[in-house]
């Protein structure tokens, strides 16, 4: 199929085709999502297949409008609703239990839970509401590849796989949203994103926080345990001992890309075969938000090892390691 490019000003188009249940990308606050219409299983398997997804992997829900929350779960506890308050529409996804027949049963992989996002981009949001239909949408990237952050990346991936891309430039945050758990008796974050621990415990008290480990054995958030957000080269994470990590590398006669604030790339200069500067020095809104495009780029260069500076894991560092951590583990 031949995939459609579609500019921001024609979201009637995007918004017929997710109606007739094609599969369209789309951009949100975090990173570009693949859409189609929840209710509907051709359409849902559109995107497990476009993606090579596995099926036991559940979709995250995107709204437009707080209405449409009562078609798909048949309780919005209090603490939701303060979420929803605080944080919608933004990168935090919200888990509660699933309204039976509200949506396709390959969109929640079989759980009695739903996972729901109202994204905070007017393309989003405008797409959705024109569809007129809950839209499920995981990110727009091959499965076990970085997500992808402007609409290139998703072509890189997925041309003549979807129906159309529309194109809105490049994503805010960068890292996936925040995924909340609210049907455990104390909330549980499942995965670290844009919406961090701190902001969160500070609007509704105490939450857990599991790892997502993927060696667990029955992990909370299907999507945790599978290989992700990597790039073909090996990925190494560097905290501070840049010049010890340059010089072993290329003892080996390793080829060394670097993912690096500007002050640490500066003085690679010469060593370096590629370089991919993640912004100023310790702003790790701005690394978050080029991470992806960085491993993307670094990985279509001659480089045979991919060096990525480290950021302390508090806010959105959190989030940033976490995503990092995956990209970098070799299982
Ligand atoms: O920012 C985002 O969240 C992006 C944009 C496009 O909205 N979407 C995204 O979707 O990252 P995806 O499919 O790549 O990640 C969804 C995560 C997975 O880890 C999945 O396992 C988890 O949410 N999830 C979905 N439904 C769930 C449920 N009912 N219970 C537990 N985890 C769930
Ligand atoms: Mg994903």
């Amino acid at each position: 199929m031949e995939t459609m490019w579609i500019s921001s000003e024609q979201l009637d188009r995007a918004a017929q085709l997710l109606q007739s249940k094609a599969v369209v990308a789309f951009p949100t606050e975090t990173v570009y999502g693949l859409g189609a219409d929840a209710t509907s299983s051709q359409a849902i398997r559109g995107i497990y297949q476009a993606k090579g997804r596995p099926s036991d992997n559940p979709l995250i829900v995107h709204i437009a409008q707080r209405s449409q929350l009562m078609e798909l779960t048949t309780h919005v506890p209090p603490k939701a609703q303060q979420l929803m308050d605080q944080f919608w529409p933004g990168p935090l996804t919200i888990i509660l239990n699933v309204k039976r027949q509200a949506v396709a049963p390959e969109v929640t992989a079989g759980l009695s839970t739903i996972a729901i996002r109202m994204p905070d981009h007017p393309i989003a949001l405008n797409l959705i509401a024109q569809a007129g239909r809950p839209i499920a949408a995981p990110s727009a990237n091959t499965s076990g590849k970085p997500s992808p952050t402007t609409a290139q990346h998703v072509m890189d991936d997925l041309d003549g796989k979807i129906a159309a891309i529309v194109d809105g430039g490049e994503t805010g945050v960068g890292l996936e949203s925040t995924v909340i758990d609210l049907t455990s008796d104390v909330p549980t974050i499942l995965r670290p994103g844009g919406v961090s621990a701190e902001a969160i415990m500070s609007c509704i008290g105490p939450v857990e926080v599991t790892s997502g480990d993927k060696q667990s054995s029955a992990p909370k958030s299907p999507g945790m345990k599978y290989r992700h957000y990597s790039p073909d080269q090996p990925v190494w994470i560097v905290e501070t001992d840049w010049s010890d990590v340059v010089a072993k590398l290329l003892k080996k006669g390793e080829k060394i890309g670097i993912l690096a604030s500007d002050d640490v790339l500066s003085q690679f200069q010469t060593e370096a075969v590629a370089t991919y500067s993640l912004g100023a020095q310790s702003d790790v809104t701005q690394a978050s938000q080029l991470l992806y495009s960085g491993l993307r780029a670094l990985d279509k260069t001659e480089a045979t090892i991919i060096l990525v500076q480290a950021h302390p894991k508090t806010g959105l560092g959190v989030a940033y390691m976490n995503r990092l951590e995956k990209a970098s583990s070799q299982c």
